[in-house]
């Protein structure tokens, strides 16, 4: 079994156990500083070309991503013990991926992401409510254009550990890594 297939049955395993946030997952970047930073993002898709989110390509990830395209995303599937994690490196989706998710969300959501400049600073609350509010009167009536500034990035893995508790915390560690062109399977001690 591939690990890609592998993901596909523990996310389904995951997914079986109604979680509240199932597409949660926590996406580490660094930028040129080399400095690591974290943060939770939605999990939109993926097949064996990789892991799809999206976001605004202005944020500090997005700053962080065009200098260091190398990332690591974590899944912590807690009611199942299983933890997952994936290294590899990012690219942003085509503008047609983009523009098909874009379209799929509420209206509101599509406002919001003309109306937040992503990780800048703002003077308060309000700013950002005259923000949303200036769009909404822009995009009245009509369909809300994807922002130039927001869309998806793929992470190709090139590494996959796929971890589950075992008692007296023995616990268990399969890795794929990528090499050769084919996914050799390792296991690691806990
Ligand atoms: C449950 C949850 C889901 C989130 N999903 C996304 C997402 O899909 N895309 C995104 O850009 N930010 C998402 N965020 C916000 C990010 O965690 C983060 O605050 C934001 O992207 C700015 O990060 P940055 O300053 O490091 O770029 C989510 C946060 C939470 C708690």
């Amino acid at each position: 079994m591939d690990p890609f297939q592998e993901f596909q049955l523990w996310y389904n395993l995951w997914l079986s156990t109604n979680p509240p946030e199932p597409a949660a997952m926590i996406l580490s970047t660094a930028g040129s500083n080399g400095q690591v930073s974290s943060r939770i993002v939605l999990l939109r898709d993926f097949d064996e070309k990789g892991f799809v989110f999206f976001t605004n390509y202005n944020s500090t990830k997005g700053i962080q991503i065009h200098s260091n395209p190398n990332a690591a995303l974590l899944f912590w599937w807690q009611p199942l013990s299983r933890q997952v994690r994936i290294e590899g490196t990012l690219e942003k989706t085509s503008r047609e991926q983009s523009e098909k998710y874009f379209h799929s969300r509420a209206r509101e959501n599509q406002i919001g992401a003309w109306a937040s400049q992503q990780s800048n600073k703002i003077p308060d609350r309000e700013y950002l409510l005259e923000r949303f509010d200036h769009y909404v009167d822009k995009f009245s009536d009509k369909e809300v254009d994807v922002p130039p500034h927001w869309g998806g990035y793929r992470l190709t893995p090139i590494w996959f550990e796929f971890w589950t508790a075992g008692r007296h915390r023995l616990n268990d560690r399969v890795s794929f890594r990528h090499s050769g062109g084919k996914w050799i399977r390792e296991i690691l001690a806990p």
